[in-house]
């Protein structure tokens, strides 16, 4: 007997069924993603507000104040990256108060990025220089962020008679792009006198700069910045310690992340004195670029960096140096706030009259709290 023509037909096309619209029907199951709101209001907002400004204290029954997610001077600094670190192992990972709870076990990372993302939507303003572009500082070439920090710094040079050269660096942040600046160095010199050495310190050219962030996008990487600096003749040119002219110093500065932690900064920039006796017109460029490595998954950032400077006064016949600086940067605390880079500026030509500067700083970001906090 024939078998019936239409039984093959409507076996194919089970099989069809089966494999196209079944496997979609059981994905339409899946619930769907939760979005970063959702998310926010089931597990932060009973501390941190519905609209982020965070629950007051009082009502918390604990007295450490929570952030105010919607305050853009805050929360334009900090970098998703760090906050993560916070809500995966909770507060101590940036060395805040362990009421701020750990996140590493009831949420996945990728849930976690979705709430920062709607954590981000609290600052309405768009116009503050994310937290991101702020690279690891240079021990010469000047940064495009704008900062509030205290650096205290020191170059020492060994050969012949001791040189020690320090500088008190105060950096102010005004408006949401401008940063005022003011530097104070001093130093000492070992003198070769009456035949026994003896050293006499001094002050040198007191610095006044304003800097202003003229572009910035964190989906580029990029922050562009253009300063100015005077400096004023305080320090004694005899003794090495100044220039005998007050110099206006005009710079552009520009940062770039690049991919895999590796970042670039340059700045290019002139010195020009009031006084073209005393000191002779210097064009100068500067280039740093640098790694940012994590110890371990929530820990220190080791920075090592190298800049390459270049500088030529602008007369006739005048040389171009070069010189390179190898430098290590390292946060100290767990806040990340308080950091020291070790280097040296090597020169690269006339090695004759130019020395090895062995240079330090330790550095304070006072934004995020007492230099004690947060170790
Ligand atoms: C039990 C209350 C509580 C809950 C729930 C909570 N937090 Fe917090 N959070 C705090 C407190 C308190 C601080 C401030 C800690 C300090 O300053 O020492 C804080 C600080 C933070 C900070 C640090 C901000 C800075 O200063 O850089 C981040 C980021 C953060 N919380 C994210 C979250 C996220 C994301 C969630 C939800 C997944 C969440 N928090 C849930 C209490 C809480």
């Amino acid at each position: 007997m024939k078998k019936p023509p239409y039984l093959p037909t409507i076996f194919l096309f089970c099989i069809v069924f089966a494999a196209c619209i079944l496997p979609a029907s059981s994905q339409a199951a899946k619930p769907p993603p939760q979005s970063g709101q959702a998310l926010y209001s089931q597990a932060c907002a009973a501390c941190h507000g519905a609209d982020g400004t965070g629950v007051p204290s009082e009502k918390l029954g604990f007295n450490v104040p929570v952030p105010d997610f919607s305050d853009c001077n805050f929360a334009s600094r900090e970098a998703n990256l760090d906050w993560m670190y916070v809500a995966v192992v909770g507060g101590p990972a940036r060395g805040f108060s362990r009421l701020m709870p750990s996140f590493g076990e009831a949420l996945s990372k990728q849930q976690i990025e979705r709430i920062l993302d709607y954590i981000r939507s609290f600052c309405k303003n768009k116009n503050w220089p994310r937290g991101e572009l702020n690279l690891p500082r240079p021990l010469v070439t000047t940064k495009a962020y704008p900062e509030d920090e205290l650096v205290l710094s020191t170059s020492v040079n060994t050969e012949g008679l001791d040189v020690i050269t320090s500088e008190i660096i105060y950096e102010q942040r005004f408006g949401f792009r401008n940063q005022f600046e003011l530097v104070v160095p001093f130093g000492w010199r070992e003198n070769d006198e009456n035949g026994g050495t003896e050293w006499t310190s001094n002050l040198g050219d007191i610095g006044l700069g304003v800097k202003r962030v003229v572009y910035h996008s964190l989906e580029k990487g990029s922050i562009l910045s253009v300063g100015g600096e005077i400096l004023l003749a305080t320090g004694d040119e005899e003794e090495g310690f100044g220039s005998g002219s007050t110099v206006f110093e005009p710079y552009i500065a520009y940062g770039q992340i690049l991919p895999a932690g590796f970042f670039a900064q340059f700045q290019v920039g002139a010195g020009l004195p009031y006084d073209d006796d005393e000191a002779n017109e210097e064009a100068f460029w500067r280039a740093a670029f640098g790694k940012a490595i994590y110890v371990g998954e929530y820990g220190r950032r080791w920075s090592p960096m190298v800049e390459i400077l270049g500088s030529r006064e602008l007369v006739s016949e005048a040389d171009t140096n070069w010189d390179i600086v190898p430098q290590l940067q390292v946060t100290l605390n767990h806040r990340q706030h308080v950091r020291l880079c070790a280097g040296a500026r090597i020169p690269l030509n006339d090695t004759d009259t130019r020395e090895t500067v062995y240079m330090v700083y330790l550095l304070w970001d006072w934004f995020d709290g007492p230099f004690i906090a947060g170790w």
